[in-house]
């Protein structure tokens, strides 16, 4: 019998209660939704809504139902149509009349917003957790390849040579401002709508700081109407998640050109490489197509759920209901995504050797190459065509800049010297790099003693 049926003269289909129930997806906040519920049932005791010994019978079999759920031994029903009333409906079945007192002063709206809430707040912890370790996966892997040099592209097109620790430290610095963005989101997360009723309150004498504190919010919801209307939260939770999986995809993507035998820069590891079922010979970097792949998927989640909100009247409607799914999706492709990338580039062979003569061979001193003469008094522009034609003439005759012998060299212009070798040796060119962040060594070194230090 439905919770609800007071109102009715006749029972909904079969068909419209499988429909409308969440209970196959939203079975998962089953400790979220416990634990707000033994937080309410002490404050309506603590409050006298509820008598002592009812609230502390409440509270038991809550946590008794708890138990049981995390051992199997609580059978969900699409009766109950989710997972608010199906823990209400055991609590019902083992306490009689004191389970049904449990919902004085809540409705599912105000509970359904704190489950989600206790739920993300959980989700973007697990999240931090994994960046934590994928930050730190990256900043010991540039420390390691300080003097491994490798093309710098613009256009996929060889520009200046870098150092494949700034490369990595790039990174660092995207993947750490996700850890921001997450931190801050779970500002707005951090705020409880428990109390709001379904939409204008209550008429109880209830304690929702208590509530916060029980709960560990930073703060009570000041707005009922709001508290259960409004899942932008969430739409910040998962556009952290979006903007995480576009860098973790951009990296991949990396990773798949640098893996073939075209760059052949890396190889990844066996034991996150799979085989083609017809062409002996592949081995293809499947976990980093994935990433690349899943990123889609949580932009689609995204934007589920930005179309979903779009147009609710206030408050409450039942199309957020369909908010979960698409949260859950996406918190649990990007833990999983996290977690793959991280050991793949901690197992993954890094080829200085075939970098640095990628870096050697795609005249990525030009630039320099140019400010030489800038410095021996020719104008900017004049030295860029004057390069311009010299590495037009390199390609023809295949050969590197600092290949070119000195009479080649005068053949452009009388302002080379011998020092010109030593100036756009590749080594040089890195070197030479004065400004602040930028792939120079030592600069790279602050990079990272900084990020040590946490700084
Ligand atoms: N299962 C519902 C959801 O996920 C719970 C809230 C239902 N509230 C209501 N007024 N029907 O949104």
């Amino acid at each position: 019998m439905k919770m609800w049926k007071g109102r009715f003269a006749k029972a909904s289909t079969a068909s419209a209660d499988e429909f409308n129930a969440s209970i196959g997806f939203d079975q998962r906040l089953y400790r979220e939704d416990i634990t707000g519920s033994i937080a309410h049932a002490k404050m309506l005791g603590k409050q006298g809504i509820l008598t002592g010994e009812e609230s502390a019978l409440i509270v038991k079999t809550l946590e008794e139902i708890l138990a049981d759920i995390e051992a199997g031994k609580v059978e969900f029903t699409i009766e109950n149509e989710d997972i608010h009333m199906n823990i209400e409906s055991v609590l019902t079945q083992r306490i009689g009349q004191t389970g049904k007192k449990l919902h004085t002063a809540r409705s599912r709206n105000d509970q359904v917003a704190l489950d989600f809430r206790l739920y993300l707040k959980k989700e973007t912890d697990a999240i931090d957790g994994k960046l934590a370790d994928l930050l730190e996966a990256l900043v010991t892997l540039a420390e390691k390849h300080q003097d491994t040099v490798i093309p710098g592209y613009t256009h996929l097109q060889r520009a200046q040579p870098v150092t494949l620790a700034y490369h990595l430290l790039a990174y660092y610095q995207m993947f750490a401002r996700d850890r921001e963005r997450f931190a801050d989101c779970l500002c707005r997360i951090d705020r409880l709508p428990l109390g709001s009723g379904a939409l204008a309150g209550t008429t109880y004498n209830t304690d929702r700081e208590y509530l916060a504190e029980e709960l560990g919010f930073a703060a009570v919801l000041p707005n009922g109407m709001d508290a259960v209307a409004d899942r932008d939260f969430a739409l910040e939770f998962l556009s952290c998640c979006s903007i995480t999986m576009m860098h973790l995809s951009r990296f991949c993507e990396e990773l798949i050109l640098w893996s073939s035998v075209e760059f052949g820069f890396i190889e990844i590891d066996d034991s996150f490489s799979t085989g083609s079922s017809i062409m002996p010979q592949k081995k293809n970097p499947d976990m980093a197509e994935l990433i690349r792949g899943k990123s889609g998927r949580v932009y689609g989640d995204l934007m589920s759920l930005l179309t979903i909100c779009k147009g609710l009247p206030l408050a409450y409607n039942k199309d957020l209901q369909e908010d979960k799914e698409p949260v859950f999706d996406a918190a649990d492709t990007l833990n999983a995504s996290l977690g793959i990338f991280t050991e793949m580039i901690q197992t993954m062979k890094v080829n200085d050797g075939q970098m640095a003569m990628a870096a050697k061979y795609g005249y990525m001193n030009a630039t320099d190459a140019a400010d030489y003469l800038v410095a021996r008094g020719i104008p900017f522009r004049d030295c860029h065509e004057i390069i311009g034609k010299m590495v037009l003439y390199a390609i023809q005759n295949g050969k590197a800049l600092d290949e070119l012998t000195m009479e080649e060299f005068h053949s452009f212009s009388p302002a080379f010297d011998e020092d010109i070798y030593d100036k756009i040796a590749i080594r040089s060119c890195i070197e030479a790099k004065k400004s602040a962040g930028s792939t120079s060594f030592d600069s790279v070194a602050k990079q990272i003693a900084d990020i040590r230090a946490g700084k």
